[in-house]
């Protein structure tokens, strides 16, 4: 007989579950889905906590062990481009070429709710738009070829702490509250959440969150010595209006002073160290960005762990995903 869970938590009571991820436990993640069911499932970004996305008690569960805001909206993750369409509106130029292009990968598109689409409204949170990737990594992939319904999956942390790179890092603020934990160690080669971008008319990107894809330099190799006909534009910041309603000023919080651009630490800071400014975690020694990016929440999860009361950052470039790692920190530290 299936197990049954509910909105309102009765399983949060019952262990968590962590198996490594081996197609026997992605097919056991498959069917506590199918029943309603939380997994925390690894993906190239960061791990997420995901469930049927068009179950409204499955949706509900995601929104309440996290604590998370409900006009915070989740984004979707599906197979392929052709299951994407049966959420979403393509129609508007760009948006097609993007999927074909960064799909699998680290991009979340905002495109319009297909009507009819069969996902439950929380999701969306009753916008009008849908975001929505194809992830790269094989766990997930091989998850979402076993189930025949899209999955919601917001990273898997309480709302407002730091994202997860590990399976720890998921116990570390949601034990008890998922059913399965599916151990993929470190896969989270990116280790920043996706870049989305939401496409509002033909050609018109509007950058909602910088992430391991570096927009701008796909915008340039695309449209070089042509006219710019949809330059990106940036919202969704501190004081503009808020069109991804989850990019709060206060995100990623490590739960302790952060002191960014720090040459080196006080006595009484954990240092966290890129390039030539050392640390007790470093991003990177050679001062590569992308190794850097991968490094960052393992970083500020050691930091909160230890017995340092407050947190030091060194300097970061801020171009290419160095502008998303500056992002973090910057809410980290807000
Ligand atoms: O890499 C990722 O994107 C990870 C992995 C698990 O896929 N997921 C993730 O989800 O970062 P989450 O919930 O932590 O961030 C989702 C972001 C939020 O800022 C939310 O506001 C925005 O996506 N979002 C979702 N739907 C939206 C919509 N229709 N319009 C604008 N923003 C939206
Ligand atoms: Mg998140």
């Amino acid at each position: 007989m299936p197990r049954a869970y509910s909105a309102s938590g009765m399983s949060s009571k019952n262990a968590t579950e962590m198996l490594f991820a081996d197609t026997a436990a992605i097919e056991r993640a498959a069917r506590i889905l199918k029943e309603g069911g939380l997994v925390a499932v690894p993906t190239e970004t960061v791990y997420g906590l995901a469930a049927r996305a068009d179950d409204p008690k499955a949706v509900a569960r995601i929104y309440a062990a996290k604590s998370r805001p409900e006009i915070n909206p989740l984004i979707v993750h599906v197979r392929d481009l052709d299951q994407a369409r049966e959420l979403a509106d393509f129609d508007v130029v760009d948006a097609e070429m993007l999927a074909k292009r960064c799909w699998p990968g680290p991009l979340t598109l905002v495109l319009p709710l297909k009507r009819g689409a069969n996902l439950a409204p929380a999701v969306t949170a009753g916008l009008p738009t849908v975001a929505i990737r194809v992830p790269e990594h094989p766990v997930i992939r091989e998850l979402l070829a076993k189930v025949p319904f899209p999955l919601a999956a917001p990273s898997a942390n309480r709302s407002g702490y730091v994202s997860p790179t590990h399976p720890s890092h998921v116990r570390a603020t949601l034990d008890r509250q998922v059913e399965l934990v599916l151990d993929g160690g470190d896969a989270c080669k990116e280790g920043l959440e996706s870049t989305i971008v939401a496409i509002r008319s033909n050609r018109q990107w509007v950058e909602l969150r910088p992430g391991p894809l570096d927009l701008n330099a796909l915008h340039d190799e695309l449209y070089e010595g042509m006219d710019k006909q949809g330059p990106i534009t940036r919202k969704g910041r501190v004081g503009e209006t808020l069109e991804a309603p989850g990019q709060m000023a206060s995100h990623y919080s490590p739960g302790k002073p952060v002191r960014l651009n720090a040459m080196d630490a006080r006595s009484d800071e954990f240092m966290i160290g890129f390039q030539q400014y050392g640390g007790d975690c470093m991003l990177s020694k050679s001062g590569d960005l992308v190794e850097a990016a991968a490094h960052l929440y393992d970083c500020l999860h050691a930091a909160a762990a230890s017995m340092k009361p407050r947190i030091a950052v060194a300097p970061i470039p801020d171009e290419g995903v160095g502008r998303a790692i500056n992002d973090r920190l910057r809410r980290a530290a807000a």
